[in-house]
């Protein structure tokens, strides 16, 4: 099947099964790799992208499903790591290992457009879908509570 698939404001022309998740065309298709796969069944968030500026697992939707939508992924966020929540994760030293990062950071960037300044209970209620083997949750917490305030 195929298909024009926006991602970070540029058009690419893809052809692939039409249940092809979106996770492996942006990272096998459009070649960028910053989004994870971790658990493939919509549980940690590692796979998480922007779809018209809402939170998605991208091991959980097809491609095909979001054509002529706007993906945005971490390489998208902003184009030079300025964004508040890049800063602030910069700030906090959140990354240990990093390979759930870029989803954090992506669900943290949802939160934000939708809820400028979170109580904890909003972020542990946003972020809940976001897991991390290292453990980086109180310092997630802190950074986003410090991007709320740029
Ligand atoms: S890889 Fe998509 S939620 Fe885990
Ligand atoms: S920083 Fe290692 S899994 Fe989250």
């Amino acid at each position: 099947m195929s298909f024009t698939l926006n991602v970070n404001g540029t058009d690419f022309e893809v052809d692939v099964e039409p249940e092809t998740p979106l996770l492996w065309v942006i990272r096998d298709s459009v070649g960028l790799t910053g989004t994870k796969y971790g658990c493939g069944i919509a549980k940690c968030g590692a796979c998480t992208v922007h779809v018209d500026g809402q939170p998605v697992k991208s091991c959980n939707v097809t491609a095909a499903s979001v054509a002529g939508r706007e993906v945005t992924t971490i390489e998208g966020l902003s184009p030079d790591n300025s964004h508040p929540v890049q800063v602030a994760w910069k700030e906090h030293t959140v990354p240990q290992c990093g390979y759930c990062q870029s989803g954090q950071i992506m669900s943290a960037a949802a939160l934000l457009a939708r809820t400028p300044q979170p109580s904890d209970q909003e972020i542990d209620a946003a972020m809940a879908d976001n897991l991390c083997r290292c453990g980086t949750y109180l310092a997630i917490r802190k950074a986003i509570h410090s991007a709320s305030q740029a």
